[in-house]
């Protein structure tokens, strides 16, 4: 086997952060090599760097056993790596084949010829089992397709080196396994892939070898044969991490947050949300489980303010909320951790600081006399990070530049620190490393025991199964069933999530 691509010592600095402190990576021909780290520990930076965004400071690099200096994209993709980045950039009005073919550098004279493009698309698509039309608009096609668009281009440049950064973290569970499949036909035919991931399932399902670093520094490289999760966890955390949610049996009180006969449209004209009723009681976490696209999103947009109900009720501590502005609702005492971090969560042009701040800036200690208190918004800022672990050089620094987990715990740092009622919790782990996700966990949990309602939305079944005290199972809108973990299969929530129910099961109707 020879080595594809060989990154030997590099070493990246940001003012106030050394994001990659001497780190080695070495690819073979023929490998899906997983990259692993907690967040904010240096993969995006060191792929970045591969890919030809970033210049490191000190290292060298080899391409199939050649030094190269990789100073653009372009220069990448002369190479024969291409990137899929963690939030990808597609051109939402145009075509699959348009925004493939968009910045390439193969156009033929001032007229791009469609038509060849298309059928290469085509091609490239059905022999690697991408199953892409080329024809679509972006805007029409789901995140898990818009994906393989991205993972298209690079093949379309001819890239033989791809690196995939967190492909996983915003795909369905279906998607996931039809991804693994995809990464396997690419592998057989000779591909490399460098692979980002948190889920140590994936990683122990995948790849072949493991390099793990940590705060920068490169902590080893195993191949997956000699290794198992809990290993792959402590090399890359530096400590023992509890997979299992430790909670006590809830204590629910009254109800806090009542969802009645709620009916909503979702983003085409269709009706999303068909006579949805549920309530959250005072000290409980109640888990949404359902298969993506269930009325999810237009649920949590109706409970939040973002979308109007056409009719139904929702009340928190008995007061009528709805379709009220999101502003009122927030002060009504809803907290709300966002599907989509960039759309709803952060303003990245803001620092941290104000970040952290977006729902209270304009409220004492913030705020006095209409004057913005930037101390009490800055020592509030340092407290939180300080708190949830947030990895940042400082408070002033841009949100944008965290790394993408730290993006997500700062949001659900200042969600939590708000002290809501109810905690609306859309996918509150995605992103996160082992030791995050153990820490957020807890924090839910602990707003559960203060006697707040928690309603956490997730895809991941072993979330909404280890935190959830009951499970509501969304299907086409509706709740079709409520259960408590403790009394159902994975299986059986299968199930109820495809729209089958458990008393059909045992012999009854719906
Ligand atoms: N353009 C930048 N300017 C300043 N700091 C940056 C920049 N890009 C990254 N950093 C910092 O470098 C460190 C490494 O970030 P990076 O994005 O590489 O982490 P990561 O391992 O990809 O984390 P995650 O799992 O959360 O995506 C972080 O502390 C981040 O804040
Ligand atoms: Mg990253």
């Amino acid at each position: 086997m020879a080595a594809v691509v060989e990154m030997l010592g590099i070493t990246k600095r940001f003012p106030g952060i050394v994001a990659n402190d001497k780190v080695n990576l070495v690819v073979e021909q023929g490998e899906i090599h997983a990259l692993l780290g907690e967040n904010g520990a240096g993969k995006s930076t060191l792929m970045n760097i591969l890919f030809g965004l970033y210049q490191p400071d000190e290292g060298i690099i080899r391409i199939k056993g050649q030094e190269v200096k990789v100073t653009d994209p372009n220069m990448a993709n002369r190479l024969g790596i291409g990137m899929v980045h963690q939030h990808f950039m597609l051109v939402q009005p145009f075509t699959v084949t348009e925004n493939i073919v968009l910045g390439s550098e193969v156009k033929r004279g001032p007229f791009l010829d469609m038509e060849t493009a298309e059928k290469k698309v085509m091609e490239l698509s059905e022999k690697y089992g991408l199953d892409v039309d080329p024809k679509a608009k972006i805007e029409d096609i789901s995140v898990g397709m818009q994906q393989r668009v991205e993972i298209l281009k690079t093949l379309y440049r001819g890239a033989d080196i791809l690196i995939f950064d967190e492909p996983t973290a915003v795909l369905t569970p279906q998607e996931i396994a039809e991804l693994m499949q995809i990464m396997r036909n690419l592998v057989n035919e000779g591909k490399s892939i460098i692979f980002i991931t948190h889920k140590l399932k994936e990683i122990m399902a995948i790849s072949d070898r493991i390099t793990v670093i940590r705060r920068g520094r490169y902590i080893g490289t195993v191949t997956k044969a000699d290794t198992n999760p809990d290993q792959l966890a402590n090399m890359m955390v530096g400590r023992e991490v509890i997979f299992k949610v430790e909670k006590r049996p809830a204590n629910p009180g009254s109800p806090v947050l009542e969802i009645k006969d709620i009916e909503g449209m979702g983003n085409r004209g269709v009706r999303a949300l068909n006579k949805v009723n549920l309530e959250v009681h005072a000290g409980e976490i109640v888990g949404v489980a359902g298969v993506d696209g269930n009325g999810q999103t237009e649920l949590i947009e109706v409970l939040t303010g973002l979308r109007k109900a056409t009719s139904g009720t929702v009340k928190i501590n008995g007061k009528d909320i709805t379709n009220q502005t999101p502003r009122k609702i927030a002060e009504s005492g809803v907290g709300h951790i966002p599907e989509d971090r960039h759309k709803r969560g952060l303003v990245l042009d803001y620092s941290v600081a104000d970040n952290l701040v977006l729902n209270t800036y304009y409220k004492e200690p913030y705020s006095k006399s209409g004057i913005l208190q930037s101390q009490a918004i800055a020592e509030h800022a340092r407290n939180l990070i300080g708190l949830f672990d947030v990895r940042t050089p400082s408070e002033t620094t841009l949100a944008r530049s965290l790394s993408g987990g730290n993006q997500q715990k700062a949001i659900v740092a200042r969600e939590v620190d708000r002290d809501p009622d109810v905690l609306i919790a859309a996918q509150p782990t995605r992103g996160l490393d082992v030791g995050a996700i153990e820490f957020i966990h807890k924090k839910l949990v602990e707003q559960r025991d203060k006697g707040k309602a928690v309603l956490l939305f997730s895809l991941e079944l072993d979330e909404i199964m280890s935190l959830s005290d009951r499970i509501a199972v969304i299907y086409e809108g509706r709740i079709v069933g409520i259960v408590k973990p403790e009394e159902v299969t994975d299986h059986d929530l299968g199930l109820m999530m495809a729209g089958g129910t458990l008393e059909k099961e045992k012999g009854g109707t719906d």
